[in-house]
């Protein structure tokens, strides 16, 4: 799902996320791993400031482990709790339920202590567009799960799944805006796919990818493309285009052909697994 966003967009969404969020108890915020800081909202940190914490760094399958761990590690030392996931493949998913009661512990042991017991704590998903809610939400959920319709006192419409005896899940993932003013955000969005291609165009932004790539992953792009050198990044595109056969009619080289090779083999993992960005602190050092 592609999305493009106006103030409009943005107002309609962050209403239904506070009426949401008065429902939960838990909120379950999706990241991409390979730039878990531009698939972010910070919003949400406002919005959700009552509610326990957890983050699910998704398309961990894609990122690049070791930034992975530093990046987990991070929000950790932020007060969140973090699973790193493949939600496509489920990989990561076990380890969830615990991290969901321990982030839920405190308001378990509120409600023992006020002698309420067996009271399910209520969560829900969010995540800017295309970070994988729909697929988690099935993926964790499941065919196996009964839906426990509506409640009293709960706005009409809402479902909640229920995943075991502790945990309800709302239904419907809450969808955050994309942030994009700062433009490596923007650029870091575009590359994932997350935000529609005509805002950047394809060459530019195989060139911007290419620099980072070579730049952060010496030798990967010239090992995927069978280069000698991984030279300047125009003089690389060329040879990308040489090496793949991209040609206009004529025999002309069709640069717009390789870029866009490029962007399809970078989020489709077929370059190898990366991570777009670092922690600031850690980029400083
Ligand atoms: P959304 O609800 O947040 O908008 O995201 P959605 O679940 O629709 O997922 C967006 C795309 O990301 C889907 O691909 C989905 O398969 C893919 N995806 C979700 N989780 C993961 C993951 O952990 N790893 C990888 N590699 N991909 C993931 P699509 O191309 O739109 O659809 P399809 O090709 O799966 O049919």
């Amino acid at each position: 799902m592609q999305f493009q966003w106006y103030p409009g967009h943005m107002t309609k969404a962050k209403r239904q996320m506070q009426e949401d969020l008065k429902l939960i108890d838990l909120v379950i915020e999706l990241v991409d791993a390979r730039i878990p800081l531009s698939s972010r909202n910070p919003d949400i940190d406002e919005l959700g400031k009552h509610k326990a914490r957890l983050i699910l760094m998704n398309k961990a399958d894609l990122a690049d482990p070791a930034k992975t761990e530093i990046w987990s590690s991070y929000f950790k030392s932020k007060g969140y709790f973090v699973v790193c996931i493949d939600a496509r493949s489920k990989k990561g998913m076990k380890t969830i339920q615990n991290e969901i009661m321990e982030a839920c512990r405190e308001k378990i042991e509120r409600n023992l202590r006020r002698g309420i017991k067996n009271r399910p704590v209520r969560a829900m998903v969010v995540g800017i567009p295309n970070v994988g809610k729909s697929t988690f939400i099935n993926t964790y959920a499941g065919k196996a799960c009964a839906k426990t319709g509506n409640k009293p006192g709960v706005t009409k419409g809402k479902q909640w799944i229920r995943l075991n005896k502790n945990v309800e899940l709302l239904d419907t993932p809450g969808i955050l805006w994309p942030k994009f003013e700062d433009q490596k955000v923007g650029l870091h969005l575009a590359l994932i796919g997350s935000i529609k291609d005509e805002i950047l165009n394809t060459d530019e932004m195989s060139l911007a990818l290419l620099k980072i790539l070579m730049k952060d992953y010496p030798n990967a792009v010239a090992g995927r493309y069978e280069l000698e050198e991984e030279t300047d990044a125009v003089e690389v595109l060329k040879n990308i285009a040489q090496k793949r056969g991209c040609l206009k009619k004529g025999e002309e080289l069709d640069y717009s052909k390789a870029a866009a090779l490029i962007i399809d083999e970078f989020r489709s993992g077929k370059i190898g697994r990366f991570t777009l960005e670092l922690p600031k602190e850690q980029e400083l050092a």
